[in-house]
C-alpha cells in the first residue's frame, strides 16, 4: 500500500508503505527470510540497493556446510564440534546447535526449491572438503560436508530463492538505498525510510518487523573479496539508533584472494586437492598443521601464509604472496568443480591454472562481528542486567548479524549455512511474535525529520575532502594497522587514524546535489556506515589483550579464557566516542544428552591445533 505526501521542510517527496515486515537487503539470507515471511502470508517488502541476484552471495562459491554423509560417515555433532573449535570457543552454543542440526534439512529444502547441486555419480548432493571441517571430533582425517554447485553455489542459491520469493507474492523495492531506521523512543524499530536511486522519491516503510540482511563491511578494507557494495550498512544504521554492535574485531581473512586484485579462489580449490607453495617450493602447511595441512582453518592458514612471507619465502620479484598449486590436478575436474575459478585466475591473474600456479595473498573476506542476535535473529539490547534482552521490532541475519555462530572465526561454508537457517528462523520466530490483526505503526514523524536532516546535510556537504579521499584513508588505516597480525602500537595507531577520518567526515564535500543515481551520494552514505564499522571494530581489538581466533595479537600471543571468553559489544556516539562493554558467552547446549545431545565435555575449551 503507498501514499504520497510532501515532506515536512526540506522539499522531499515521501511515498509512504505498509507491511507487516520490511526485509533490508537481498541476499542469501534476506531472500531466505523474504521467503519465509511471504510463504506465511505476511505482507513483506524485499528493499536492496542492488538486483537481487547480484547481491554479495552471488560471489560464494565454494559451498554450504551440511552433515549429510553423502561421501561418507558424518553427523551434527562432529559438525558442531568443528564449529565451536574453529569459533576458538567464542560461538554461542545454542546458536551453533541450532545451525548444525538444522543444516540438513534446510539444504534438502534449498534442494526442492530448484538449487542445481552438484551431483555424485548415484545422484545425491557432492560434497568437498573444507578447511576446518573433520571427522571424529577432529580426531580423524577431513570430511566432505561442504555441498557444492560446481564453484557458483552462491549463485545458484540466490536466483532459486528469488524465484521463490517472487512466486509467494514477495515485493521487491530494488535500487532503493535504506538511509535509516525508524525508531520509537522506547526503542522499537517501525520501520525504515529508503531512497528510490532511480526517481530520487523517498519511501517510508512502516512495518511490524523490520529484517536487517544488509551483509558484511570488507570494503572498510583496501583489500578485500567483498564486493563494492559491502559497507556494512545495517551496522552503521544500528550504531546511529544507538545499539550496540558484537564482536567487531574479529575480520576474517581469507588465505587466497588473488594478488593484486583481491578476487576470490574458492578454499574449494584446496577441497579439490590444491596446496600452497613458498619460494622454494615447500608445502609449508604440512610443517603448522600436520594433520589438516592445507585445510586447516582459515585463520591458521592465513598467519602461517604471512610468517612465511616475513621470513623470506615468499614468491614473486617481491617475495610478497605464495603460489596455490592445481595443476596437477585432472583438468577434467577443473572444468566440472571449478570453472568459476579457473575463469577469474585467467581474467585477473592471466595463469592457466592446468598449468600454472595462481599468486594468492591473504585477503579480509569476512566479518564474524556484527548485529548481536538470538538464534531466532532477533536483535538485543544488553543491559548488564539482562545481556539478552531484546529490541522490540527489528531482527537480523546474515553476515550483518552476529548470533554468534561463527565466534572469533568462521570456518569455510558455514556462511552459506548461515545465511538459510537463520534466514528461515527468523522468518518462524516472525510469524511467531507478529500480531496479524494489529494496526501497522503509524510514521514518527519526529524521527523520519531527523532522518532526512542527516540525509540533507550530506546531499549539501561542501566541505574540503571528497568522500573518495576519506574512504581510502579509512582503508589503508585499517589494512595497516588492523591486519593478520596486531600489536599494542599498530591497534592504537589505527584508533588514532580512525579517529582522525570520522574527525574529517565533518569537512566532507559532495559534489553532485541530484537525486536521480546519484552515486557520489551513495557512496558518502555508504562511508559514514563504512566507518561506524571501522571505528567500533579497531577500538573493539585495542582493548582485547588475548589472540583468539582471527583477533591475532604478537604481544598476548595466547588465548585467555578467564578474561577474555565474553562478547564485546560496542556503542558508538555521534561524535565518534566508542564505548564498550561485554556479555557472556552462551556455554549451555539445547538437547539434553539422554535425548541424543552432544556431551558438552566434547565441547570445553582446550587447545586449538589442526
Ligand atoms: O572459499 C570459499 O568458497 C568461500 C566460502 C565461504 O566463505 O564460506
Amino acid at each position: 500500500m503507498a501514499n504520497s505526501s510532501s515532506a515536512a521542510g526540506k522539499g522531499y517527496t515521501f511515498v509512504d508503505h505498509k507491511f507487516d515486515v520490511v526485509v533490508v537487503g537481498a541476499g542469501g539470507a534476506g531472500l531466505r527470510a523474504t521467503l519465509g515471511m511471504a510463504e506465511q502470508g505476511l505482507r513483506t517488502a524485499c528493499i536492496t540497493k542492488v538486483f537481487p541476484t547480484r547481491s554479495h552471495t552471488v560471489a560464494a562459491q565454494g559451498g554450504i556446510a551440511a552433515s549429510l554423509a553423502n561421501m561418507g560417515p558424518d553427523n551434527w555433532q562432529w559438525h558442531m564440534y568443528d564449529t565451536v573449535k574453529g569459533s576458538d570457543w567464542l560461538g554461542d552454543v545454542d546458536a551453533m546447535e541450532y545451525m548444525v542440526q538444522q543444516a540438513p534439512a534446510a539444504v534438502y529444502e534449498l534442494e526442492h526449491y530448484g538449487v542445481p547441486f552438484s551431483r555424485t555419480e548415484e545422484g545425491k548432493i557432492y560434497q568437498r572438503p573444507f578447511g576446518g571441517h573433520m571427522t571424529q571430533f577432529g580426531d580423524g582425517p577431513p570430511v566432505q560436508r561442504t555441498c557444492a554447485a560446481a564453484d557458483r553455489t552462491g549463485h545458484a542459491i540466490l536466483h532459486t530463492l528469488y524465484g521463490q520469493s517472487l512466486k509467494n507474492n514477495a515485493q521487491f523495492f530494488i535500487e532503493y538505498f535504506a538511509i535509516d531506521l525508524i525508531m520509537e523512543p522506547d526503542g522499537t524499530c517501525t520501520g525504515v525510510v529508503a531512497w528510490n536511486l532511480d526517481d530520487g522519491t523517498i519511501h517510508r516503510f512502516s512495518a511490524k518487523m523490520t529484517v536487517l540482511a544488509t551483509g558484511g563491511y570488507g570494503r572498510a578494507y583496501f583489500s578485500a573479496t567483498s564486493a563494492h557494495t559491502c559497507t556494512g550498512d545495517g551496522g552503521g544504521m544500528v550504531a546511529r539508533a544507538g545499539l550496540p554492535l558484537q564482536d567487531m574485531e574479529f575480520v576474517q581473512f581469507h588465505p587466497t584472494g588473488i594478488y593484486g586484485a583481491g578476487c576470490l579462489i574458492t578454499e574449494g580449490a584446496r577441497g579439490e586437492g590444491g596446496y600452497l607453495v613458498n619460494s622454494e617450493g615447500e608445502r609449508f602447511m604440512e610443517r603448522y598443521a600436520p594433520s589438516a595441512k592445507d585445510l586447516a582453518s582459515r585463520d591458521v592458514v592465513s598467519r602461517c601464509m604471512t610468517l612465511e612471507i616475513r621470513e623470506g619465502r615468499g614468491v614473486g620479484k617481491n617475495k610478497d604472496h605464495i603460489f596455490l598449486h592445481l595443476d596437477h590436478l585432472d583438468p577434467a575436474v577443473l572444468h566440472e568443480r571449478l570453472p568459476g575459478i579457473s575463469e577469474s585466475a585467467k581474467i585477473f591473474a592471466g595463469v592457466d591454472v592446468t598449468r600454472e600456479p595462481i599468486p594468492v595473498l591473504p585477503t579480509v573476506h569476512y566479518n564474524m562481528g556484527g548485529i548481536p542476535t538470538n538464534y531466532w535473529g532477533e536483535v538485543l539490547n544488553p543491559t548488564a542486567d539482562d545481556p539478552d534482552r531484546v529490541s522490540p521490532g527489528l531482527m537480523a541475519v546474515g553476515e550483518a548479524g552476529c548470533a554468534s555462530v561463527h565466534g572469533a572465526n568462521r570456518l569455510g561454508s558455514n556462511s552459506l549455512i548461515d545465511l538459510v537457517v537463520f534466514g528461515r528462523a527468523a522468518a518462524i520466530r516472525a510469524g511467531q511474535v507478529i500480531d496479524r490483526n494489529a494496526p501497522i505503526p503509524p510514521v514518527n514523524e519526529a524521527a523520519v525529520d531527523r532522518i532526512m536532516h542527516r540525509f540533507d546535510r550530506l546531499r549539501h556537504a561542501d566541505g574540503k575532502a571528497p568522500t573518495a579521499y576519506l574512504r581510502e584513508k579509512m582503508q589503508r588505516a585499517m589494512q595497516e594497522d588492523a591486519a593478520v597480525f596486531r600489536t599494542q602500537e599498530t591497534l592504537e595507531q589505527g584508533c588514532r587514524r580512525i579517529s582522525a577520518v570520522w574527525n574529517e567526515l565533518e569537512d566532507i564535500k559532495v559534489s553532485d546535489r541530484s537525486m536521480i543515481w546519484n552515486s557520489d551520494l551513495v557512496e558518502t552514505l555508504e562511508l559514514e556506515n563504512l566507518m561506524a564499522n571501522a571505528i567500533v571494530t579497531v577500538y573493539g581489538a585495542e582493548a582485547r589483550k588475548e589472540s583468539r581466533g582471527a583477533h591475532a595479537r604478537e604481544d598476548f600471543s595466547a588465548r585467555d579464557d578467564v578474561n577474555w571468553r565474553k562478547h564485546t559489544l560496542s556503542w558508538l556516539a555521534p561524535d565518534g566516542t566508542v564505548t564498550l562493554g561485554y556479555r557472556p558467552v552462551h556455554t549451555e547446549t539445547l538437547l539434553p544428552v539422554a535425548e541424543g545431545g552432544i556431551d558438552p565435555a566434547k565441547i570445553a575449551p582446550k587447545a586449538r591445533v589442526y
